[in-house]
């Protein structure tokens, strides 16, 4: 009974919602960088997490089409000493690294929004030759019309080749190459800075064979701008898919099995519902029959949650009947007014429905039209990755998290733990969920703990052993200085995977928080700064923003800087008791230092702690 109350709560919360949406004007993503005569440039990220919220002003932005356009733009910064940072017509990357800085005087972005214009395949040779800028999508639907297919990339279409293996973007498989896409690269052109009788700025042109290589292809931006890449193909082919949803007892055990067993496999786990989702997914022949797509429900665009509100309201009570994925997007947006109430219940009850949406659309998979059962068979480019609110046109249709509707915030945390030590990290977390399941209610509204696997690379920035990666997301409040309820929760898996299981965060995802110390878990750290100094010996290519997140180092501990991740708390004051948030050890990992709601002042916030400690 309790929870058709709550319902009905929640269906005036929808209307609501959904009446913001309809009145609201939101498209196609709009360009990050907006220029004017009189005020320069303005980058943002798509999320919104900086940009409007946290500026990135620039004098001036470069909008170059061609390698000697490019070369020119490096040329002019290179002679004239002038800052620059290189970003994509998407800009999806979470840290700030996009952004040049502003610190040393003149600063100029460079975008490959229009280095989009060939897409050379080399059938014979399975290659095919991109520009930089160029979208995933793009090259994906060329390839596959070619009769040919791109084995690894994220998940998420809405970004550009030279981003996407400039930050290390993978999707998951630990066969062949693997799942990172930038171990399917063969060469690439890399525009540096040069001396001037070299004319400021040279086009490199690299492959397996240059040491430089290594480093240029997960170089986040650092080194140059690269201005092509050549990917190795493979003859086209099919994919089946099927989602088992069974209990979670056995994650830890079961995932290196899982691994090898299905070349594509991955796994949802749902904690606060004792769930898993194993995703049985192998190749097939092109012969096989089947004409099936993976529209991922949470790439899916808003509208379809307008849609599904009008149907909630004229069948409220009858949960079975529901289209989930319209519901989905909505229980997202709804989250934000449960968070402020510190109650668990409403964020559970929305889990338990989201997942038994879920399955009922298996995550968004489709036979066809709809989804008529499993196991879902289709091409590979149709299969592995999408991004359907990319392109809804018209108004309020957009992706959920377009900061143009106010919509979905949320942090992002990906680690990558070597391929042994994982059991141990899901161990610690079932320790943690259960000493109170409901606190990771919050989590499984997202998409769990999303669990991917990628090989072994001689990238300096890629991964030394076959390695798990880990996504999870949760709801970040719109003013940095509101806390969230259960942040302590998130804080102290966190901590768990990058200071006591020693993982690695993602380039384009996490919180400085998870960046410290990340030079010692890269045996071949100095390596690339080494190469970083050759190629760029004036260091233009670097920010303030970069180097915070390369250097791994702690910030100045203002007061409430654990909130937004950009320390751990060692003092009261880094979390906001005045919101009775304070600084408590982890209850798990007791060495964790969380913000943590108490009707009481800390005991441990009182004293001063010595966080340094941890990360020795
Ligand atoms: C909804 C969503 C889902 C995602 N899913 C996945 C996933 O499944 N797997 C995964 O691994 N990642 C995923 N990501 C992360 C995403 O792959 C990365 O953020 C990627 O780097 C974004 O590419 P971009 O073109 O937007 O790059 P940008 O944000 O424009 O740039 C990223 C970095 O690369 C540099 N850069 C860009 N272009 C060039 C160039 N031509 N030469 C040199 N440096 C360059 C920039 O300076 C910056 O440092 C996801 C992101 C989102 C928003
Ligand atoms: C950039 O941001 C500033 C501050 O928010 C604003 O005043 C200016 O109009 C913006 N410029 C553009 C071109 O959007
Ligand atoms: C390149 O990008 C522009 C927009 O930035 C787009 O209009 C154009 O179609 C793209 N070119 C190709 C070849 O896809
Ligand atoms: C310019 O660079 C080239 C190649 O790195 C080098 O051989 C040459 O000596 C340099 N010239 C100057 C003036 O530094
Ligand atoms: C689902 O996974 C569980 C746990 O691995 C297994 O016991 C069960 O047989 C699987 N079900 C199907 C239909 O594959």
């Amino acid at each position: 009974m309790h929870s058709f109350w709550w319902l009905l709560g929640v269906l005036h919360h929808v209307i609501w919602v959904a009446t913001m949406l309809i009145t609201s004007q939101a498209m196609p993503p709009p360009p990050p960088i907006q220029c004017d005569a009189s005020t320069g440039c303005n980058l943002s990220n798509s999320y919104g997490v900086w940009g409007d919220r946290t500026d990135c002003h620039v004098p001036s932005a470069a909008h170059p089409q061609t390698e000697e356009d490019l070369r020119l733009a490096v040329a002019f910064a290179s002679k004239n000493k002038i800052k620059i940072k290189v970003v994509s017509k998407f800009s999806h990357t979470i840290p700030k690294l996009a952004c040049p800085d502003m610190s040393f005087g003149d600063a100029m972005l460079i975008s490959t929004a229009n280095v989009n214009s060939t897409i050379e395949i080399d059938a014979a040779n399975l290659a095919v030759t991109v520009d930089a800028g160029v979208g995933l999508r793009q090259l994906i639907d060329k390839v596959e019309e070619a009769g040919l297919s791109l084995v690894a990339a994220p998940y998420w279409e809405g970004v550009s080749v030279g981003g996407l293996i400039s930050t290390g973007a993978h999707g998951s498989s630990w066969r062949g190459r693997g799942g990172a896409v930038h171990d399917h690269v063969i060469g690439l052109n890399l525009v540096v800075p040069a001396n001037q009788s070299e004319g400021y700025a040279k086009v490199l042109r690299l492959d397996s064979k240059d040491e430089i290589f290594k480093a240029a292809k997960v170089s986040l931006g650092l080194l140059g701008i690269i201005s092509k890449v050549k990917l190795r193909l493979e003859p086209a082919f099919k994919r089946s898919i099927a989602y088992n949803f069974t209990d979670d007892a056995q994650i830890e055990d079961i995932y290196m099995d899982h691994a090898q067993k299905y070349e594509f496999g991955d796994i949802t786990w749902y904690p606060s519902k004792h769930t898993a989702a194993y995703r049985y997914d192998n190749r097939l022949p092109l012969t096989a029959s089947g004409d099936g797509t993976y529209d991922f429900l949470g790439f899916q665009s808003n509208s379809v949650v307008v849609s599904k509100t009008i149907r909630l309201t004229v069948r409220a009570h009858f949960l079975a009947s529901l289209q989930a994925s319209k519901f989905y997007g909505l229980a997202l947006l709804i989250e934000k007014t449960i968070d402020s109430g510190r109650s668990s219940i409403g964020k559970c009850t929305l889990a338990s429905t989201v997942l038994e949406a879920k399955k009922l659309v298996a995550n968004g998979l489709k036979n066809n039209l709809i989804f008529t059962g499993y196991p879902v068979v289709g091409h590979q480019g149709k299969m592995q990755t999408s991004g359907s609110c990319l392109y809804s046109a018209g108004t309020d249709k957009s992706c959920a998290w377009d900061p143009r509707i106010n919509g979905l915030f949320f942090y992002e945390t990906t680690a990558i733990f070597p391929a042994s030590k994982f059991a141990d990290f899901i161990r610690d977390v079932k320790k943690l969920r259960d000493l109170k399941p409901e606190n990771f209610c919050g989590v499984d509204i997202y998409n769990g703990f999303l669990i991917r696997f990628i090989r072994v690379s001689d990238a300096y920035l890629g991964q030394q052993e076959n390695s798990v990666v880990v996504d999870f997301n949760y709801y970040r409040a719109d003013d940095a200085s509101t806390p969230r309820f259960n942040q302590d929760v998130w804080e102290e898996v966190e901590q768990l995977a990058f200071f006591k299981h020693g993982a690695k965060p993602h380039w384009a995802k996490n919180r400085n928080a998870a960046f410290l110390d990340v030079q010692k878990k890269y045996p071949n750290f100095n390596k690339f700064l080494g190469v970083k100094r050759r190629l760029d010996p004036q260091n233009i290519l670097s920010s303030e923003w970069s180097d915070e997140i390369l250097s791994g180092k702690e910030g100045a501990k203002r007061d409430g800087c654990a909130l937004e991740g950009l320390c751990v708390c060692s003092e009261d004051r880094h979390c906001s008791p005045a919101k009775g948030y304070f600084c408590k050890p982890g209850l798990v990992y007791k060495e964790a230092r969380v913000c943590r709601y108490s009707s009481s002042p800390s005991s441990v916030g009182s004293e001063s702690y010595k966080t340094d400690a941890l990360f020795d």
